[in-house]
């Protein structure tokens, strides 16, 4: 290998001694870890919605960011459904999550104000985070007392700007909620805003899966991040805020100015997965009731404390065993995988298992028994 290429192999060394390096793995066994909550990835509604679609000549790729050629009929008849969807005045798509997160902080929040985000808010909000001219700061997660102090401690040194709450309503990779109610509380003492990533809990929580924070939708300082390649199925993301907000991304968002614009099949297939929210509710209920007994099942088997959602992470601790565990599980034919720091913190490597309906009881119960055996097996 020549010296130009050794040192990238000599990083993927490093990580590899750490227990850190990464590798595409093929899924052939039983789903425990992807995000298609409700089973929608596959769903023939949505499918036959990319037909029709089609059908009506709608193009594949939009051809252009959307200021320019790429903006399609289908953009914004999905930006209307998911703004009447969500009871917001405006929703703005984005071609993912990532991106979403990315403009939302990197634009929002002026010079002057601060940012205090939650210890283990996901990778892309921080990247926006630290593009952002705003002050920013870690709070410990889920403590509102730590959030408040941190703007309490700001204000004392003279800022005077606004301060952005930035937290997930359902923690990816610890199933745990945050408490929305007290942050929007405190949002509203000092003059602030709250931003909520409902990656998680969009299509599965709130009233027809709006999402955690369905109680505050429309208020002119929340702002909601609702993905669309978790429980919807498909992909990209809607921004669901004041009109005057989404403006201003359209306006100043380099994500989303600088980019070609989501395929407008894309568009339509959210659309469709919106309305399988409403007219489905029993894909909810049934998701339900199948985490509940997931979570039952965690608490019998492993002793493990149950995490009140469809995520459930088993803690390991050494990434090098939660490495060892998930290959063994996946060689039991159980699609589980080990998330490692950076993802989550230093010495919190785990097994993040989550529930879709793409699993039954039966498949349940019989990967917790091997979980289990496994686990005292290797010692944890
Ligand atoms: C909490 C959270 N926010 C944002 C994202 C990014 O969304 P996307 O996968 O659509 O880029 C993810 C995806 O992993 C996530 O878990």
């Amino acid at each position: 290998m020549t010296e130009r290429l050794f040192r990238f192999e000599k990083t993927l060394a490093g990580l590899e001694r750490k227990g850190r390096r990464r590798a595409l793995l093929p899924h052939d066994a039983i789903d425990f870890t992807s995000n298609d909550y409700l089973g929608l990835a596959n769903s023939p509604r949505i499918k036959s919605a990319i037909a029709e679609a089609l059908e009506r000549g709608v193009a594949v790729g939009s051809g252009g960011s959307r200021l320019l050629r790429g903006n399609h009929p289908e953009h914004q008849a999905l930006e209307s459904d998911a703004a009447a969807f969500f009871g917001t005045e405006r929703a703005l798509h984005f071609s993912s999550g990532y991106s979403a997160n990315t403009a939302l902080f990197s634009t929002l929040p002026q010079r002057g104000d601060l940012i205090v985000h939650d210890a283990l808010i996901h990778a892309s909000a921080r990247e926006g985070i630290a593009a952002s001219r705003a002050q920013a700061v870690l709070a410990r997660h889920n403590d509102v007392a730590s959030f408040d102090e941190a703007i309490r401690t700001w204000r004392q040194d003279g800022g005077m700007g606004h301060p952005w709450i930035a937290v997930e309503s359902l923690y990816s990779m610890d199933g745990d909620r945050a408490p929305l109610a007290e942050l929007l509380a405190l949002a509203e003492r000092y003059d602030g805003f709250l931003v909520v990533d409902e990656a998680h809990a969009t299509g599965v929580f709130g009233p027809n899966g709006r999402g955690l924070a369905a109680a505050m939708e429309g208020r002119d300082n929340v702002i909601q991040l609702h993905t669309c390649g978790k429980a919807i199925g498909v992909s990209g993301a809607l921004v669901a805020a004041k009109a005057v907000i989404c403006d201003y991304l359209v306006n100043r968002a380099r994500a989303f100015i600088y980019s070609t614009a989501p395929s407008p099949l894309m568009a339509a297939c959210v659309r469709e997965a919106l309305k399988i929210l409403v007219d489905e509710p029993q894909r909810r209920s049934e998701f339900e009731q199948l985490w509940r007994f997931a979570n039952g099942q965690m608490l019998a088997q492993l002793g493990a404390p149950a995490s009140g959602s469809q995520i459930m992470p088993v803690m390991i601790g050494d990434n090098c065993r939660a490495l060892g565990i998930a290959a063994r599980m996946r060689a039991e034919g159980f699609d589980i995988r080990a998330i490692r720091p950076p993802t989550v913190p230093e010495g919190t490597a785990r097994l993040r298992i989550a529930i879709t309906l793409n699993v039954d009881r039966p498949a349940i119960v019989r990967m917790f028994e091997r979980l289990s055996a496994i686990s005292i097996e290797e010692g944890v």
